[in-house]
C-alpha cells in the first residue's frame, strides 16, 4: 500500500475532549470485529461483487483496450452519458489522471497527441446540452451510454436526443457504430435497445451497485478510451483491497477510519468534510459524497428499527477553501470530521522566482507552489488540531493510476465497514428509487398510474406557498 493514513488528530489524547477515546479500541473491539466480519463474509457475494473487480486477470482487459485504442484513434470527442454512480467514478478519475485543461487544447494539438476531447454529461440541463452540441462534431464523436439499471430517465433522454441527431448526421448504419452501451446484460431498456440496434455493449455485474462500480466497465471503458492505464489502476485497487482485508483494525486503514467516523457520529459529528489539497483530486470529494451519503443515509437498520443513520458529506478544496470554510471548521460547532487528502509530490511544479527585489515577498522567494500548498495544508492540520477539531490525513506519494486506484478502493471499503458498523444496508438506495419512480409517473410511463395518483394527492396537500 502506497497511501499513508495519519489519524492522530482524531484522538482525544491528542486534540482533547472532542476527540475519540483510545480506550474504545478495547471496549468496542467486538463491534469492530463484527463489522469487519460482516464485510469479509460477503466478499464477492450479493451486492459485494465490487470487491472482486480489482482481481480481474489483466490479460482479460486486452480486447477492451484494443477496441478503445481504435476508437481513440478515430475520435475527436468521447462523450460519457450517465448519472450518479454511472458518472462520478469516471469524473473523479479523469480529473486526477488527465491534463485538467484537456478540452481547452486546440483540436490540432489533440490530434497530434492522439487524444479526443472528453465530456462526461451527468445532467440533463438543456442549456448544457445545447452548448455541447455546438462544440462537438458528431461525425467524429463517440458516445458511451452508461446505466446499470438501463432505465434511468436522464440517461435515456440524453441517449434519445443524441442518437437521433447522430442518425441525421451520418445515417443509421454509421450512427450505430458511434454508440457503446454499458449496462446490465440481459435486462433493461438500454440493453434491449443496444441489442436491437447492434451497439457494442459492455456488462456491469449484477452485484455491483452504481456507487461501487468504478472498477467495472462503468469506469474501465471510458478510461481505456482516453488512454488511462486501467491495469495499473486495478493493480492499485487490488493492493488497497489487500490492506483493507486485514483483521487488525490498527493495520487496516478503511476499518480504522470507518470506526473513527462512526464514533465521531456518536459524539454528534454529523458532517464529514472531504478536503483534498490538489485540484487533480477535487472530484474525489464528489465520489466520496455520493458513496458516503447514499450508502449510510438510511431510515432503518437491517432489523427494521428506525435509525435515520448517516453523516452529511461536504466538499472542500485546499487551499481554496481555507479562504472560505476553514474559519467555520476551526471555530464553528463541533459537528464535523475533516478528511484531508494530501499529495507528497506534484507531478509538475512551479518555482517562485527568487531574483525579484520585492522585499515584502521575501518569504516566498525560491519556494515552489507545491511547497507552499503543502505548507498551507500542514498549517490547516495544525490549526484544526489546536482548536480541538477531529481530522485525519490520507497521503498519496504522487497522483497516478496506482494511487488513485488505492484511494477509490479505500473509499469503498471505508463505506462498507461504516455501514456494517452502523448496521444499515449499505448497498440499497430506497430514497433514490422513490424519486425515480415519481419521475416515471409524472412523465406518464406505463405501469406507474398508481404512483401518479399518489404524487398528485401529495401535491394537493401543499398549502404553504407564495
Ligand atoms: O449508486 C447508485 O446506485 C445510483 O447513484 C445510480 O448510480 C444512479 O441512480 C444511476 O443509476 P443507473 O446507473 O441505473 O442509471
Amino acid at each position: 500500500m502506497k497511501l499513508k493514513f495519519d489519524y492522530n488528530n482524531m484522538m482525544a489524547d491528542v486534540i482533547g475532549e472532542h476527540g475519540i477515546d483510545a480506550n474504545g479500541f478495547t471496549s468496542d473491539a467486538d463491534a469492530i470485529k463484527a463489522a469487519y466480519e460482516d464485510v469479509m463474509a460477503n466478499l464477492g457475494k450479493g451486492w459485494q461483487e465490487w470487491t472482486e473487480l480489482p482481481y480481474v486477470n489483466p490479460s482479460d482487459l486486452d480486447s477492451l483496450i484494443a477496441r478503445m485504442n481504435d476508437i481513440r484513434s478515430k475520435a475527436t470527442a468521447f462523450v460519457v452519458l450517465g448519472i450518479g454512480g454511472s458518472a462520478l467514478g469516471p469524473i473523479s478519475v479523469v480529473q486526477a489522471l488527465l491534463n485538467m485543461r484537456l478540452n481547452e487544447f486546440p483540436q490540432s494539438a489533440l490530434k497530434a497527441a492522439g487524444m479526443p476531447k472528453l465530456y462526461i454529461e451527468d445532467n440533463i440541463d438543456p442549456e448544457r446540452m445545447n452548448e455541447l452540441l455546438e462544440l462537438i462534431d458528431l461525425k467524429t464523436t463517440y458516445f458511451n451510454v452508461i446505466t446499470k439499471s438501463g432505465e434511468t430517465s436522464e440517461t435515456l433522454a440524453q441517449f434519445l436526443v443524441l442518437y437521433d441527431l447522430m442518425k441525421k448526421a451520418v445515417g443509421k448504419e454509421e450512427a450505430k457504430k458511434h454508440f457503446i452501451a454499458t449496462t446490465t446484460i440481459g435486462k433493461g431498456t438500454l440493453y434491449n435497445l443496444a441489442q436491437k440496434e447492434g451497439f457494442v455493449t459492455y456488462g456491469i455485474p449484477a452485484g455491483v451497485g452504481g456507487r461501487f462500480s468504478v472498477f467495472s466497465n462503468v469506469g474501465l471503458v471510458p478510461f481505456a478510451a482516453v488512454g488511462i492505464d486501467i491495469k495499473k489502476l486495478l493493480a492499485g485497487a487490488k493492493e488497497m483491497s489487500e490492506a483493507c482485508r486485514v483483521a487488525d483494525v490498527k493495520k487496516n486503514p478503511a476499518l480504522m477510519t470507518a470506526y473513527l467516523q462512526c464514533k465521531a457520529m456518536e459524539k454528534g459529528a454529523n458532517i464529514s468534510v472531504m478536503m483534498p489539497y490538489a485540484d487533480s483530486l477535487k472530484y474525489m470529494s464528489d465520489f466520496y459524497c455520493q458513496i458516503w451519503a447514499e450508502s449510510l443515509g438510511k431510515a432503518v437498520d437491517k432489523s427494521g428499527k428506525k435509525v435515520h443513520a448517516g453523516q452529511t458529506p461536504a466538499k472542500s478544496l485546499g487551499v481554496t477553501d481555507q479562504h472560505s470554510q476553514v474559519q467555520l471548521y476551526t471555530e464553528g460547532p463541533f459537528d464535523k470530521v475533516i478528511t484531508i487528502v494530501a499529495v507528497d509530490k506534484f507531478r509538475r511544479d512551479v518555482v517562485i522566482p527568487n531574483d525579484t527585489d520585492i522585499d515584502a515577498c521575501e518569504f516566498l522567494k525560491g519556494h515552489t507552489m507545491g511547497e507552499l500548498l503543502n505548507h498551507e495544508r500542514v498549517a490547516t492540520e495544525y490549526a484544526l488540531r489546536k482548536a480541538g477539531r477531529m481530522n485525519f490525513t490520507v497521503t498519496l506519494p504522487e497522483v497516478n493510476e496506482d494511487t488513485v486506484g488505492e484511494l477509490l478502493a479505500y473509499y469503498e471499503y471505508e463505506t462498507a465497514f461504516a455501514g456494517a458498523y452502523l448496521g444499515v444496508d449499505t448497498f440499497n438506495q430506497p430514497g433514490v428509487e422513490e424519486g425515480k419512480k415519481a419521475t416515471f409517473a409524472m412523465l406518464g410511463r406505463k405501469g406507474y398510474e398508481e404512483k401518479l395518483a399518489e404524487v398528485r394527492a401529495a401535491a394537493k396537500k401543499s398549502e404553504y406557498y407564495i
